[in-house]
């Protein structure tokens, strides 16, 4: 007789919503296969990390973690260990893995998720490792899902990105855009609101850029997309992330004013203040264009609530470059903003720069810009104290089971307590008034 005990797998993301939601087709064709989550690494039989490599404390900190599983393999010589995601992808990564980290058994990208199960099963008969990671390739559509809440949804409407900002890994691990196809993404979506979810994410590098791949006579865009999701019943709540400032085109921004279900947030990652580092980070976009949009944007979406991503230290970049960042984040107003220390990364245009800022030169223009925004987004926060906002329950707050959380439309956290009887509130709408704007959060009361 087999030992009955069902294989457990542990699973650790790292990276982005996409790479989060890679996560969740690794467990979705693990669990189909039989497998069960462990809650820890030392329960598991099969451990599996998704990793990014978008900076590089990213890829030092792998290192960390395949050393910490180290112990577990000594203790458990049939322990599967498996390093997926875009790290990768990285000829220099896979080399390393494979002379200094025997007791990895297994590489695996985006493209060969459905065959993980397979590839383990090898494993175990073979005894032998295996490390070879498709570059590119067929996503493969039909994918079982775990998904991680039942009322929220991640749906992927075009993989990869064309854009080579000079900074950027992206395009080199997750290969060229490509589109899926309309039909298959509102099947999934039909699906998802039959099964209960209220609120979907259309997730891409660039979605922006979505239905641009498809042959002429099939052509479509991402203004057509949200047009069509805006339609499926059961559905309350669209967000979509990232957008390229370069491709908001009008119709874009006239479909998110018109499709009711399009949530008041944009998050447009402006990445720098001035135009000669815009221009060296091969943005094609100036500040004034940047500004405009946003005048568009608030013109027809007056409520919208706006978010960016900052890098400071980009390569060239002088103390007036980056009091040009700080000028667009006080001209903007940004309600939240992602701040990075520029990180160079190995095969991109700016990595071969000779004008590198020094560390500490980055650290501190990091520390004064997220001074800048946090105080932008604290007045952005108080501009809503007093008005009445629709949020979507996510929960009990994960510090203070007593205080319960919830998403307004524009994507703020905010906290309340929750009325007697709260159990069934996770996942509903509800109405509260915001009494306070802090920085990161708003503090709300549930209004009858
Ligand atoms: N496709 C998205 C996000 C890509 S990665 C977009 O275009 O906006 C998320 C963010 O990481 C980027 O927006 C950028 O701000 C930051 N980033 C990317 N490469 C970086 C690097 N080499 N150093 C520091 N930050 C980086
Ligand atoms: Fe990277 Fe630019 Fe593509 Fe975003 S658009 S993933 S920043 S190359
Ligand atoms: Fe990181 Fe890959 Fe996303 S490099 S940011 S996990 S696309």
């Amino acid at each position: 007789m087999e030992n009955c005990r069902k294989q457990k797998y542990f699973l650790q993301v790292f990276g982005c919503q996409m790479n989060f939601h890679d996560g969740e087709k690794i467990a979705g064709v693990l669990e189909k296969m039989g497998y069960v989550r462990a809650d820890t690494p030392e329960e598991a039989d099969v451990v599996l990390l998704n990793t990014c490599c978008v900076r590089e404390n990213a890829e030092n900190r792998l290192y960390g973690h395949l050393g910490n599983l180290k112990p577990l393999k000594i203790n458990n010589p049939e322990l599967i260990i498996g390093v997926g995601g875009c790290m990768t992808q990285l000829p220099t990564v896979r080399a390393t893995i494979e002379a200094d980290y025997p007791y990895i058994d297994l590489l695996f990208g985006a493209f060969n998720i459905h065959q993980i199960p397979e590839l383990i099963m090898k494993i175990r008969e073979t005894g032998s490792r295996i490390l070879d990671v498709p570059g590119e390739g067929e996503m493969e559509e039909d994918l079982p899902v775990k998904r991680e809440s039942p009322f929220q949804a991640w749906v992927t409407v075009i993989y990869g990105c064309n854009n080579f900002c000079t900074y950027c890994i992206v395009p080199y691990v997750r290969g060229r855009e490509k589109s899926r196809r309309p039909e298959k993404i509102l099947m999934e979506i039909r699906e998802l609101a039959a099964a209960g979810v209220k609120e979907v994410t259309l997730l891409g590098q660039n979605v922006n850029s979505y239905g641009l791949d498809f042959p002429v006579e099939e052509r479509t865009d991402f203004a057509d997309l949200l047009a069509a999701v805006n339609t499926v019943d059961g559905i309350a709540r669209i967000r979509f992330q990232t957008s390229h400032p370069k491709d908001l085109s009008d119709k874009l921004i006239r479909q998110m004013a018109e499709a009711e279900k399009v949530c008041e947030h944009l998050h447009l990652p402006l990445q720098a203040g001035s135009d000669k580092i815009l221009k060296l980070m091969n943005r094609k976009y100036t500040r004034d264009d940047y500004l405009r949009l946003v005048d568009k944007l608030r013109s027809r979406i007056p409520e919208i609530a706006l978010t960016t991503d900052l890098i400071v230290g980009f390569p060239g970049e002088e103390e007036a470059d980056f009091q040009d960042t700080l000028d667009m984040v006080k001209k903007v107003g940004f309600d939240a903003a992602f701040t990075f220390a520029y990180s160079p990364r190995v095969g991109t245009q700016a990595a071969k720069l000779t004008n590198q800022v020094p560390e500490a030169e980055k650290m501190d223009r990091l520390y004064r810009l997220i001074e800048v925004v946090n105080q932008q987004a604290k007045a952005a926060n108080r501009r809503l104290e007093g008005t009445v906002q629709t949020i979507l329950v996510e929960g009990p707050s994960p510090k203070k089971k007593e205080i319960y959380a919830g998403r307004t439309r524009g994507n703020k956290l905010v906290l309340f307590a929750p009325p007697a009887g709260a159990a069934g509130l996770t996942g509903k709408e509800l109405n509260v008034r915001i009494r306070k704007g802090l920085t990161y959060t708003l503090q709300g009361e549930v209004v009858e």
